[in-house]
């Protein structure tokens, strides 16, 4: 986890426009000038960022922004435009299962378990790029590092809270081991006391294992807390970058997405 003045920016007033220098060695994703949208409908224009392995980053914007969007071209799910870059290799074009298989995990917004099986047999689900012997003790490791799923892992995945939904949801992703988390609005839906939790354990998951998170949210008070890292994107463009220190302290993007 990287202090505050250690980022990306090197303006006088910490906060950087998009598109400017960042070294191209050693991303472990590599987005850009990504394009993407629904039949003729455009919604990204050019859309760069990178992630460093086992980095936190956010991309903030409202709702409508781009974000989920941005999520589904990176992981595949939807036609794009421009480079995507997975550990320095072309992957625009590949289908959802080989990016898993390469090492990244998606968590759609609203969840993404199977709501009619259990805790459990969304856990096993989540493994299904695997062939290894070690899928049981990574079962038994999420039940330990969220013993709330533990607890409930016999039952319905559908008939538990919301945040508990939110927790296997993540847990089920990082059954696959992946390199890189995607994350879609975690906290919609969640009382801000939950999603601390959720991030509070995402945090530590991810710096115990190592798994870089690209998270995208609408709720910047929370995310910028959470994140090392932060873009801002608005109408399919990447309209600023920095610490997410820095853009905690920067007076228009207070003004414009925390609210103050
Ligand atoms: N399946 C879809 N078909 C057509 N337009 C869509 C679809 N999904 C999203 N959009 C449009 O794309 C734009 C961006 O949506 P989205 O990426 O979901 O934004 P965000 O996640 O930031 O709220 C919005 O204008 C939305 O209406
Ligand atoms: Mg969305």
């Amino acid at each position: 986890m990287s202090s505050a003045g250690d980022g990306v920016s090197s303006a006088g007033d910490g906060v950087s426009s998009a598109g400017d220098g960042v070294s191209s060695a050693g991303h472990l994703l590599e987005v850009k000038t990504l394009g993407a949208g629904y039949g003729i409908v455009e919604v990204l224009f050019g859309v760069d960022l990178v992630v460093d392995p086992g980095e936190v980053v956010v991309v903030l914007g409202a709702n409508g922004a781009g974000k989920t969007t941005t999520l589904r071209a990176i992981s595949g799910m939807i036609a794009a435009t421009g480079q995507v870059k997975f550990l320095g290799e072309s992957v625009l074009g590949r289908r959802p299962d080989q990016l898993a298989k390469r090492g990244i995990a998606h968590v759609p917004q609203g969840r993404g378990t199977v709501t009619a099986l259990t805790v459990e047999e969304n856990l096993r689900i989540g493994a299904y790029v695997r062939s290894d012997d070690q899928i049981e003790s990574d079962i038994q490791q999420w039940f330990e590092a969220f013993p709330r799923l533990g607890e409930r892992k016999d039952q319905l995945a559908g008939s538990m809270s919301g945040g508990e939904q939110q927790m296997l949801a993540i847990a089920r992703a990082l059954m696959s081991r992946p390199k890189l988390l995607l994350l879609d609005e975690p906290s919609l839906g969640l009382a801000p006391l939950v999603t601390h939790e959720v991030f509070d354990r995402l945090r530590e998951i991810s710096a115990s294992t190592g798994t870089a998170v690209l998270l995208v949210e609408q709720n910047a008070n929370l995310a910028l807390e959470f994140a090392a890292r932060a873009y801002v994107l608005e109408a399919g463009r990447i309209v600023l970058s920095g610490n997410s220190a820095d853009l905690q302290g920067d007076a228009a993007i207070q003004k414009a997405y925390l609210g103050v």
